[in-house]
């Protein structure tokens, strides 16, 4: 599968933009500020009907603009298919497939896969559980639509427990029965979340410790792991046991709202410890198992968008990575670098289509294609 032509209209600082794209390697390099990563940002509305940086719709549209249209051709199992996004001021965002509309954005979350590797993902190390949760919860997603339809009652239902928790009577019978029903409903939806969290990591785990080894050389020890109260009792246990303490609290202390991927370095925290560059591989490494697992289950490969993949990199770390994406097993990538000279003299090595465009504040040029 791949992204052959994208067209943007007044989306973000582009008035409009046309590109024909290299089915494998396709990259953008100029000056910071002209607009690489919000191409890359166009490729993720097509994929997932969102921003990757954004998720206000209207703010992704040009200053003083009132509509944002981008329009993808792109070639998937032998078949051309046009994916279309309009964004309107005061409207609903509009999504097309070969011009039907998608009655809900749903039905489009995995048709086209994709992963991206971004300077924000160090949130996913630096911040809370949720950041972790939620990067589990969008890969999983993309080819599980159920997980996040039990996501989304799980919360559903977590709120409502915890607004009894608040306003209830605890020693009041009438508010144990609702208690009762509350947590049935939290383990219906809880545990296959849950099994699937599980699987995920577990699966996970090994293609990540192969490409962390691989881009870094061998030279340390990294464990990822996931954490939660159902690993060690089952969900009524775990929250018959925490009841009164929930009461105390008045909030729902156990569940799957709590999980955790633990991330370490040579046993220690990897938050604390990990150097930028040591960090920037990790999550390096978890993305691309991410995209090895998602081809895996989709049978086809995702795009792979790769942004300012080489900041805080050394040489032989980025030597690591390109030889590895260059192989054939993955599908189309998208690099984005702020030097051209960097870029060239990497790909020059490559046996593989590629295409380097230059971006600067008066447009795009497709500067070579081999
Ligand atoms: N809604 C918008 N309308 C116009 N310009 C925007 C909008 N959102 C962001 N920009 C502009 O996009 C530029 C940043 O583009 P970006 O793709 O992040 O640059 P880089 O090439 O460094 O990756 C900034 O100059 C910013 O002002
Ligand atoms: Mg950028």
């Amino acid at each position: 599968m791949y992204l052959a032509k994208i067209s943007v209209i007044n989306f973000k600082n582009y008035v409009q933009a046309d590109l024909e794209l290299s089915p494998k390697i396709n990259c953008f390099v100029g000056d910071n500020g002209v607009g690489k990563t919000n191409l890359l940002d166009a490729i993720h509305y097509l994929a997932l009907c969102k921003s990757n940086l954004n998720p206000v719709d209207t703010q992704n549209i040009r200053y003083d603009s009132e509509f944002s249209v981008i329009q993808g051709i792109f070639q998937r199992k032998g078949k051309e298919e046009t994916i279309y996004c309009s964004i309107r001021r005061n409207k609903k965002k509009q999504f097309k497939r070969n011009k039907k509309d998608y009655k809900r954005l749903a039905e489009h979350i995995g048709f086209i896969p994709v992963v991206m590797i971004s300077p924000f993902d160090y949130a996913l190390i630096q911040g809370g559980s949720e950041e972790r949760r939620k990067f589990i919860n969008s890969a999983i997603g993309q080819y599980d639509r159920i997980y996040l339809e039990n996501v989304i009652s799980y919360n559903r239902v977590l709120s409502q427990r915890n607004k009894l928790l608040k306003e209830g009577d605890g020693n009041d019978q009438k508010m144990k029965d609702v208690m009762e029903a509350l947590d049935h409903q939290l383990i219906q939806y809880g545990v296959p979340v849950f099994e699937s969290r599980k699987e995920f990591v577990g699966k996970l785990n090994p293609v990540f410790q192969r490409f962390y080894q691989h881009v870094s050389g061998k030279r340390e020890n990294v464990t990822l792991e996931y954490a939660s109260h159902l690993l060690e009792n089952n969900f009524k246990e775990v929250l018959l046991s925490s009841r009164k303490k929930d009461l105390i609290l008045q909030y729902t202390t156990t569940g799957i709202h709590k999980d955790e991927m633990t991330m370490q370095l040579e046993g220690h925290s990897l938050k604390k410890v990990g150097s930028q560059g040591q960090q920037k591989t990790y999550l390096t490494a978890l993305k691309l198992a991410e995209f090895e697992f998602m081809q895996d289950i989709m049978q086809l490969p995702p795009l792979l968008l790769l942004d300012d993949i080489f900041d805080k990199f050394d040489a032989f770390r980025v030597k690591q990575i390109i030889s590895l994406v260059a192989e054939n097993n993955f599908g189309q990538i998208f690099i984005t670098d702020t030097s051209e000279s960097r870029m060239t003299e990497i790909l020059k090595e490559l046996p593989v289509e590629q295409r380097v465009f230059q971006i600067t504040n008066d447009g795009i040029n497709l500067k070579n294609s081999k």
